[in-house]
């Protein structure tokens, strides 16, 4: 498989709290704790090529020039609902970035993503943009996604999943080449109803408790 713009994030933090994400007894208050703090670590990885610049600084002792980031603008975009499971995470690192939202759920027939919500920061054409969403399946949700950012000229766009399924990697990047994708699991593959095998089942139904 070409993993040419594809991160595999295998920190043993990130993969021992996964563990815990697969196991279907993990109840609903622990699943939502563990992805908030899975979409922290993963943020750590994927924030490595923000820009620095030099800054003087004065410290008690004396002055000196240190590097601090350029203040370049970000937003992240939660796919509604299961993204919506990983923004705390990423508030935790970097607490004024901006939030878009996009509204989507996948047919269960078609498996086709239908847009149903779509709210962005006025100024997200000069914001480098993560997509959040837990599962990338089939790919046809994170395609649908990225499509959305790019109508509205977002130039830069990552996308940040737990799971990913090799059909949705492949999905992504014969779609949108220029995106980077970062997973902290690379899956068998999906089952006939679409599903990530293993996976860890239905993430909006295991964060919301709707199942
Ligand atoms: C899930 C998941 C992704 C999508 C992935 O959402 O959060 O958005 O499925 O599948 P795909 O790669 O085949 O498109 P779902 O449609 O179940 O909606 P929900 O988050 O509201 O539960
Ligand atoms: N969406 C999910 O929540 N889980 C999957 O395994 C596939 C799509």
């Amino acid at each position: 498989m070409n993993m040419e713009n594809v991160h595999i994030l295998d920190h043993p933090l990130l993969q021992h709290k996964l563990a815990i994400l697969r196991d279907q007894n993990t109840g609903v208050k622990d699943f939502r704790q563990v992805v908030s703090e899975i979409a922290t670590l993963m943020c750590y990885e994927a924030t490595r090529d923000l820009p620095l610049e030099e800054v003087e600084i004065t410290t008690p002792i004396t002055t000196a020039k240190f590097k601090s980031l350029t203040g370049k603008k970000l937003a992240i975009v939660p796919v509604l609902r299961a993204g919506l499971g990983m923004v705390d995470g990423i508030l935790t690192l970097i607490p004024s970035v901006k939030v878009g939202h996009i509204g989507l759920y996948r047919d269960p027939d078609t498996l086709e993503p239908v847009e149903y919500y779509c709210k962005m920061p006025s100024d997200i054409a000069e914001r480098d943009v993560i997509i959040l969403d837990p599962m990338l399946a089939t790919g046809g949700s994170a395609s649908a996604a990225i499509q959305f950012m790019k109508n509205y000229e977002v130039k830069h766009i990552k996308l940040m999943n737990i799971i990913a399924a090799p059909e949705g990697i492949e999905r992504v990047q014969r779609d949108h080449p220029d995106v980077d994708i970062y997973c902290a699991a690379l899956d068998q593959g999906l089952n006939e109803h679409g599903y990530i095998v293993p996976g860890l089942g239905d993430a909006g139904d295991r964060i919301f408790g709707t199942k």
